[in-house]
């Protein structure tokens, strides 16, 4: 059976992953890499989670199964995250998942449950794996403009023009915060109007947030959440505690369903616990444990608050750095829209032959597309990486 398979090409910031080991220059530079990044190029497992996870070892008595549902507190922290003082509706149920991704997977296979058929409407450009994990699925998908490259800034106008030809039921895909790959998020003012376009059109809202507190704090983050929670009888949202919580690989993860009313939303996680049995069973449990063990404890809460502080004033300081090294070395480009986005990520704003000369000349990695992991940027790395954008412009 397996001779009728025919290779797959390797996932392109994986394969920029292998060829940044590869490289043998010093001064190369990791744009590439999806994680958080401190100051020395490390990816470090959060103090709090740390005190957690040892609280975990001195006082688990048992690794038996737990139910399709995850860890009920977890659910109920993360739903408390998302929804602030919404969160005790009984409209939401919230399932514990296997990271963003399964969040995504599970409230694909619901959805398709609940509407065969239906039709997605993604962003242009939108995070690499939502097209093929939501079209694996068997989700129909459409895209709207997002991001204009010349401009460096929102499409918002061809984005609104583009959904007035969803129909009645289609699903609406938005990034919470911090968009990946562009960084450039909705205002209030545009949320606002998309919050109007939703109900106007009858569209299903599902929203990925996967870097709540990267942005600007929790509540601000979850601003477009709260608002289409408000606004429309039913929303699909997935979350991630990969950054966050820095968990990626402890796999943390959660999806809510917001249903128009109690009953309907019974039904609705009789059905997605349904769906995680045929596909998984039962989500991981340790990194939900050690997420439920820091939102119930006050001192850990604090704690993991200061660290995730620390770690969204790291992106916002290193978008700086670099915008201003930029302004010494190429005064006659303009790189604002940098410090215009928010989160890991951003456009440099450079074309995919710039990029190339930047790998091959400078040992600089970066993806086609010019995003950049504003966590590859150090005090150390900015003005050899200023310099080398310069020199390719
Ligand atoms: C927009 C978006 N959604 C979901 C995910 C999935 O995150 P996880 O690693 O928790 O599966 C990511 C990860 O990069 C992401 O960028």
């Amino acid at each position: 059976m397996f001779e009728t398979l025919t290779p797959k090409p390797a996932d392109a910031i994986l394969k920029l992953i292998g060829e940044h080991q590869n490289d043998t220059r010093e001064e190369k530079v990791d744009l590439g890499v999806g994680v958080f990044r401190d100051r020395d190029g490390n990816t470090p497992i959060l103090k709090s989670v740390k005190k957690a996870e040892q609280w975990l070892v001195d006082t688990q008595t048992s690794k038996s199964y737990m139910g399709s549902r995850g860890d009920a507190v977890f659910c109920d922290a993360i739903q408390k995250l998302i929804f602030g003082d919404a969160a005790s509706s009984d409209r939401i149920t919230t399932i514990q998942t296997p990271g963003g991704s399964g969040a995504l997977r599970v409230a694909g296979e619901l959805i398709l449950r609940a509407k065969p058929g239906a039709t997605m409407w993604v962003s242009t450009p939108t995070w690499n794996n939502h097209v093929p994990l939501l079209g694996q699925a068997g989700i129909r998908l459409r895209e709207y403009p997002y991001y204009d490259t010349d401009s460096n800034s929102l499409h918002f106008g061809e984005m609104m023009d583009a959904l007035e030809h969803a129909d009645a039921g289609d699903l609406l895909l938005l990034h919470g915060c911090c968009h990946n790959p562009t960084g450039m998020d909705l205002s209030v003012e545009q949320w606002l109007l998309v919050a109007d376009l939703v109900v106007r059109k009858e569209l299903i809202p599902l929203i990925d947030i996967a870097y709540q507190g990267f942005g600007k704090d929790l509540d601000t983050d979850a601003y477009g959440v709260r608002l289409l929670f408000g606004s429309v009888p039913e929303v699909v949202v997935t979350h991630s505690c990969s950054k966050n919580f820095g968990l990626y690989r402890d796999r943390v993860g959660a999806v809510a369903l917001i249903s128009p009313n109690a009953d309907i939303a019974e039904v609705v996680r009789s059905q997605a616990l349904s769906v995680v049995r045929t596909m998984y069973s039962i989500p991981p449990d340790h990194g939900a444990a050690v997420v439920s063990r820091i939102l119930a404890d006050a001192d850990l809460r604090a704690e993991w608050l200061a660290e995730l502080a620390e770690m969204r004033q790291r992106m916002k300081d290193m978008r700086s750095l670099l915008v201003a090294k930029l302004k010494e070395v190429a005064p006659d480009h303009d790189f604002s829209h940098i410090e215009r986005t928010s989160g890991m990520f951003c456009y440099l704003g450079v074309s995919p032959e710039q990029v190339a000369r930047l790998i091959k000349d400078r040992g600089i990695y970066l993806v086609d597309s010019s995003r950049i992991n504003v966590c590859g940027i150090t005090e150390a790395n900015v003005q050899y990486l200023a310099e080398s954008i310069a020199s390719v412009l």
